[in-house]
């Protein structure tokens, strides 16, 4: 059942290109620069849009956060992104004009429940970005798009969350578009890195045995620290996440320029820094604070577009060349490394410790 995998994580770490390929199916129209998600949103509801509050917990937090990104980019709309359990519809915003965007791979999580109703309550109009078919959430809002991705058994959050960043950057082109924000030429790059992610995905699983090494002769450090801007910001935050919960070692993740403010106090020869220096994540300013984090004997592992090089680092993991999409394909880097890590340390990687696969209590 486990296809030949040791864990269900690492399985479904593998599906990646598979589950990205289902996600995008028929939705892209590259030459013509159009998405098909088949929602439609009443009329005059778009071009009145004046804000996208995006509300998840945990791992599809993050994936909303990426996305907030593109939707400001890409759909002219202001965008925030609320951790489920503190959403309010707060005042001054008019909820006519307002798409409340609930990311949740199970649909069924009580937390983002709360928020869609909190924001139907306030009259937003909601929409389901979700894994599953007939979940409670699909039930509850006014629009849903799947996310396809086929079921995730391992606790940790992983093929799902590609899947969701993708399925919603599918969403910002399509607002964007037809909101007349965007001309087909502007899309075309994003659209073609969406096409080619599952081609990318795959380049970095050929590479597993380079992260293997690292997390072996990293894995017994002290702490971990993730880093990254603008796009890398939600992938280190995701980053930390996942070796945290699944190998029980202290891991934060932080926007880059926040390291001397504070965090690099804890800074050591024993605190591996995890760097996003890829397209979307400002590579050179990025390298630049870890420089300041090795400057303190800090071992740095970089994920780095491919044909970039900064030779300082203590291990560089080339990502593909896919535009916007490069810190998604550089997640894989990291969900591989915390796999080893936990691995290496014997961990009950499918099903971490105090944890539930979906949480359905407030
Ligand atoms: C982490 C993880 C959790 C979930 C969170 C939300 O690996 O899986 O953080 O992302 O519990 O779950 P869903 O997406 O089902 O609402």
């Amino acid at each position: 059942e486990k296809g030949g995998y040791d864990h269900y994580m690492r399985k479904e770490i593998h599906e990646q290109p598979e589950s990205l390929r289902q996600t995008i199916a028929g939705r892209l129209d590259v030459d013509r620069g159009e998405v098909d998600l088949d929602v439609s949103f009443p009329p005059g509801f778009l071009a009145d849009l004046e804000e996208i509050q995006i509300v998840a917990c945990g791992t599809s937090n993050y994936a909303g956060q990426y996305a907030a990104r593109l939707f400001e980019e890409l759909s002219g709309v202001r965008a925030t992104v609320d951790i489920a359990s503190e959403y309010e519809f707060g005042a001054g915003r008019s909820p006519d004009r307002t798409l409340v965007v609930a990311v949740t791979q199970s649909g069924e999580t009580a937390d983002t429940l709360g928020a869609v109703r909190r924001a139907n309550a306030a009259g937003a109009r909601t929409f389901a970005v979700t894994n599953t078919l007939g979940s409670t959430v699909t039930r509850e809002v006014d629009d849903t798009a799947f996310i396809r991705a086929g079921p995730e058994i391992g606790v940790a959050a992983t093929k799902t969350f590609a899947s969701q960043v993708a399925t919603l950057a599918m969403l910002a082109v399509s607002i964007g578009r037809e909101r007349g924000a965007l001309a087909a030429a502007d899309v075309r790059p994003v659209l073609e890195g969406l096409r080619d992610l599952p081609g990318a995905v795959q380049q970095v699983l050929d590479n597993e045995n380079r992260v293997r090494e690292a997390a072996t002769e990293y894995g017994d450090s002290e702490a971990f620290f993730f880093v990254g801007r603008k796009l890398g910001v939600p992938v280190a935050l995701e980053g930390a996440l996942k070796l945290k919960e699944i190998s029980y070692d202290h891991a934060e993740g932080f926007a880059a320029g926040e390291l001397k403010h504070g965090p690099l106090a804890l800074v050591t020869p024993d605190t591996p820094v995890l760097a996003l220096l890829t397209e979307g994540g400002r590579a050179d300013e990025t390298m630049n604070n870890v420089t300041e984090a090795q400057t303190r004997g800090a071992p740095a592992i970089g994920c780095v577009s491919a044909g970039d090089e900064y030779g300082t680092l203590d291990v560089s993991l080339p990502v593909p060349d896919v535009g916007v999409a490069e810190p998604l394909v550089a997640n894989v880097y990291l969900q591989l490394f915390a796999y080893h890590v936990a691995n290496d340390k014997g961990r009950s990687i499918d099903k971490p410790r105090n944890l539930a696969k979906s949480v359905t209590v407030e």
